[in-house]
């Protein structure tokens, strides 16, 4: 019995990679249902509700300001999404998923693939930050994240996101063995046309 409420959309094509959704401070799990669709159509879909409330508002982890986390949630949130996607992994009997993680989706996702990266065969994450300050150490001769594939898109006027934050992002996830590819977009913290475009073309390309 999971304690995400959460939608799960079977595939309707076989060869597509199961999707993870996770959607942004505000969001629930039907949010993305749709962008994940036009991402990767014929995808199995898992689509979790964050469980902390902030004013009402669903997200995957407590903050203390915007931008400011609080981390040892961020910690327990995220091992606790893991055992969530193992159970799914399960009960639908899908492979692990590729996450698709929106603002504070894409942070949990990101502290997902640092803490547990078996949980996830790759990750797009859109408009995603550094989700912990102190993340676990990486062993160089094994690197944990092993060649998975991750899009990172952030947004060159993000107002939450400063463009050094997505490039140590970045940094970190290639020095822990991903093979990481950040496109910064003329865009803001909001989602583009731009975005859905090369996220398609670039699950198509690592499929
Ligand atoms: C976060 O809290 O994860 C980031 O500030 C992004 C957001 O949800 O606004």
């Amino acid at each position: 019995e999971s304690k995400f409420i959460h939608r799960f959309e079977p595939a309707t094509s076989a060869g597509s990679p199961p999707l993870l959704l996770l959607h942004g401070t505000g969001g629930d799990e039907n949010d993305l249902l749709g962008l994940g669709k036009m991402i990767s159509p014929g995808s199995a879909l898992l689509s979790p509700r964050g469980r902390v409330l902030e004013h009402g508002m669903p997200r995957f982890f407590r903050r203390l300001a915007e931008g400011v986390f609080d981390e040892d949630d961020v910690r327990r949130r995220a091992l606790e999404l893991g055992d969530f996607v193992t159970d799914a992994r399960q009960q639908y009997g899908i492979a692990a998923p590729v996450a698709v993680g929106f603002s504070n989706g894409a942070n949990i996702a990101a502290a997902l693939l640092l803490l547990k990266p078996d949980v996830l065969a790759g990750a797009i994450l859109l408009r995603a930050m550094v989700p912990l300050s102190d993340p676990p150490k990486t062993d160089l001769l094994k690197p944990e994240l092993g060649g998975k594939p991750i899009l990172l898109l952030s947004g060159q006027s993000d107002p939450i996101v400063p463009a050094t934050n997505s490039a140590k992002l970045a940094a970190l996830l290639s020095e822990a063995g991903a093979r990481v590819d950040h496109k910064v977009l003329p865009a803001g913290h909001q989602l583009s046309q731009a975005d859905v475009t090369l996220a398609r073309n670039w699950i198509r390309s690592v499929d």
